[in-house]
């Protein structure tokens, strides 16, 4: 019989395993990058003695959940910590992974032992970090290391209820030929850590650096390898910070945690809903506020469209903060449905502050912001935009009205526009509410508010 050989050659790029060795990996199309290596999957298949079993027969195992007491994360996280799962904490340098971590580390280090493992900074950074975030504690454990067996090693001896790798991408385990912070390192070291939290019950955030277009090895290989995938954003300069979840095995996706980046670390912020909303440029042509859902709270944002003669022959599209094909869409629609000549002229869409939706409840403030900005027409008092904009330009309804419209009164706005396909009154509390059935009645309004 055939011996199979256990030599696999993978793609020091993009991780596709290959059997032969090839010039150019066809996955990725990189040139001389495949090498050859003995692969986590190669070990000699173990042949299980479990059977299946009827499902009803599977014993209930309740999760073990730790709060962190830091309320906006673990408001996304569910709960709280689950003990033995592993949680990708993803986001751009700088932006406050390595701090909201060591915030956590040391809430958990109230009651439990924590360890904190640093691959990028030295002891002595992360002490002065910690002295300046309060962090210190006796349970808080450290160690300098980038070796994962040596870490694995310590997490065995130390039995913490929180593991900290800050971060996946400087870390390598001597298994694996090629360098930290390759795809194989990345993965390697992540499954045989998340191995070892399920075997000790503690819970592990891994830390992992992602550039703009979240192309870099890492986060984006280590989606599925994880229970919890949690992102940081926010934009360079600007004090605020959004904490999202992509993946939760244990709780909704839908819950953003918002904080604001001081001297003494993150705070939490419990009233985000009128960060969003710049009040000195409310009374501009282009600029509309849309209360916006996102799991159990409403956020204003400001959606501002700047439309201007272009300066080359085509115009220019910028679509920031605003999903880019929602944005492109609304465009064609506000072409084709108004016949606002658009072609010749450059649109940039942003929403104040670096938030990012794609909720469709927006659509009609991108409409009216762009037929603002073009017309010139400002919205004079304080009234918001509500409503999903369909192709043929019909306004469609929008869920959880009540609760947007709710967060409007509390905010002291005077009007709405509002899907006629809402079943709502003239009014909502405080709120007067201009129902709107069509893209070319929406404008028809405006004009009419500013004459
Ligand atoms: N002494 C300080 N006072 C206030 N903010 C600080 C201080 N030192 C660092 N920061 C903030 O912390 C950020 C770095 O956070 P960090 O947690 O190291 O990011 P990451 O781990 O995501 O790369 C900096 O961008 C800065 O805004
Ligand atoms: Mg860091």
């Amino acid at each position: 019989m055939a011996k199979t050989s256990a030599i696999r050659y993978s793609c020091s790029n993009c991780g596709a395993v290959y059997f032969r060795w090839a010039g150019q990996c066809s996955e990725c199309g990189e040139w001389n990058s495949l090498c050859e290596g003995e692969f986590a999957g190669d070990h000699k298949k173990k042949h299980s003695n479990n059977s299946a079993i009827p499902i009803s027969e599977v014993t209930l195992k309740e999760d073990v959940i730790l709060p962190t007491g830091i309320d906006e994360f673990d408001r996304v996280l569910g709960r709280g910590l689950v003990l033995g799962a592993a949680i990708l904490l993803g986001g751009e340098p700088g932006i406050g992974k390595s701090t909201i971590a060591l915030q956590v580390a040391a809430q958990i280090a109230r009651t439990h032992r924590v360890l904190y493992v640093t691959g990028e900074e030295s002891l002595s950074q992360v002490r002065l970090r910690s002295d300046r975030l309060d962090a210190v504690s006796e349970n808080l454990y450290v160690i300098a290391e980038t070796d994962m067996e040596s870490i694995l090693a310590v997490i065995d001896r130390l039995l913490p209820v929180l593991v900290i790798l800050d971060s996946i991408q400087v870390v390598s385990h001597p298994a694996i030929p090629s360098v930290s912070g390759t795809v194989n390192q990345v993965r390697y070291c992540a499954s045989e850590l998340v191995k070892k939290l399920k075997m000790v019950g503690c819970a592990g955030i891994i830390v992992g650096h992602i550039t703009k277009d979240g192309s870099l090895a890492g986060p984006k290989v280590l989606e599925h390898l994880v229970d919890v995938i949690l992102y940081f954003e926010g934009e360079n300069g600007f004090q605020y910070r959004l904490l999202r979840s992509f993946k939760n095995r244990y709780s909704s996706t839908n819950e953003i945690g918002v904080f604001s980046m001081e001297e003494k670390g993150l705070q939490e912020i419990a009233n985000p809903s009128g960060l969003f909303v710049d009040q000195t440029t409310l009374n501009n042509p282009g600029s509309m506020v849309v209360p916006v859902a996102e799991g159990s709270r409403v956020f204003l944002v400001e959606v501002q469209a700047l439309v201007v003669e272009t300066g080359y022959g085509m115009g220019r599209r910028t679509i920031l903060g605003v999903d880019p094909n929602r944005g492109n869409l609304l465009i064609a629609a506000v072409e084709k449905i108004v016949g606002l000549k658009l072609s010749s002229k450059d649109i940039i869409l942003n929403i104040v502050g670096g938030y990012k939706t794609a909720e469709p409840a927006l659509d009609l403030g991108v409409v009216m912001a762009i037929f603002s900005s073009g017309h010139d027409l400002p919205i004079k008092r304080r009234i918001a935009v509500l409503g999903e904009v369909g192709l043929t330009g019909e306004i469609r309804s929008v869920p959880q009205i009540d609760r947007r419209l709710g967060e409007l009164e509390k905010l002291g706005f005077e009007a709405c526009f509002v899907p006629k396909r809402n079943p709502l009154d003239e009014t909502f509390g405080k709120v007067k509410l201009i129902r709107v059935e069509s893209l070319q009645e929406s404008l028809r309004r405006l004009s009419e508010i500013n004459s």
